[in-house]
């Protein structure tokens, strides 16, 4: 299978020195890439700026914004079986990015911010026998959020990933997550490292795009 995963925060920058982005560390989307490799499946990565090593054996895309995410991702969907956007994407930018740095002796700024693009809401399935998957971090009420996306961006399976706590989720080594999949279908696994939840998404994908 040709697995395409997105991973990492995306940056919005403010000005030359300054950027919007958010708490991923991008370990999810790695472990995720890491297990596809593993598994024997053509692994390309598309990461947001984060201090990972990234999988030997992946091809590696780097973005920094959420534009560049969008145009990388629809440069790669046509060539893939699989999208696992893992990525958390920014879902606002400062309208107008300044060209010089701003000077607090100018005073606040006051920063008008604008939405980005839905990366995953925007695929085309370019062919019959491609499977989409999404992630829902959610704080609250995970199960009802998830279903919600999956519905709402098409997708064949929904990753939800419940980030209220602080030993799982955000910059943590381990996770809580349940597969929703288009049908009905949820599983819910035990708590444990990302490296072996991506391996369970892999699975689950491939599983998917054999049967499809
Ligand atoms: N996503 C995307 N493009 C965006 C925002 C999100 O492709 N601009 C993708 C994420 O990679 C993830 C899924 O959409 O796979 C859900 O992201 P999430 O941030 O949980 O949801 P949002 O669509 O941003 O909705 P909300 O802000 O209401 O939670």
């Amino acid at each position: 299978m040709k697995l395409l995963v997105t991973a990492g925060p995306t940056r919005e920058p403010i000005d030359p020195v300054r950027y919007l982005s958010n708490r991923s560390s991008g370990k999810m989307g790695y472990a995720i890439a890491q297990a596809g490799v593993d598994d024997g499946h053509e692994v390309t990565l598309i990461s947001g700026p984060v201090c990972l090593a990234p999988p030997d054996g992946a091809r590696v895309v780097r973005v920094t914004t959420a534009d560049e995410m969008f145009d990388a991702v629809h440069a790669e969907v046509p060539a893939a079986d699989a999208l696992v956007m893992c990525a958390a994407v920014a879902d606002f930018k400062p309208a107008h990015a300044a060209p010089r740095k701003l000077k607090k002796t100018d005073g606040v700024p006051e920063l008008l911010l604008v939405r980005t693009r839905d990366i995953l809401g925007s695929i085309v399935r370019p062919k019959k026998k491609f499977i989409l998957a999404g992630f829902a971090a959610e704080t609250h009420d995970v199960a009802a959020c998830a279903l919600r996306k999956l519905d709402v961006k098409q997708c064949d399976l929904m990753v939800a990933n419940d980030v209220s706590g602080s030993s799982t989720g955000f910059e943590t080594d381990e996770n809580i997550v349940t597969l929703y999949f288009r049908g009905g279908a949820a599983r819910k696994l035990p708590r444990a490292g990302k490296l072996e939840i991506g391996r369970e998404i892999v699975r689950a994908v491939a599983r998917l795009s054999e049967n499809c």
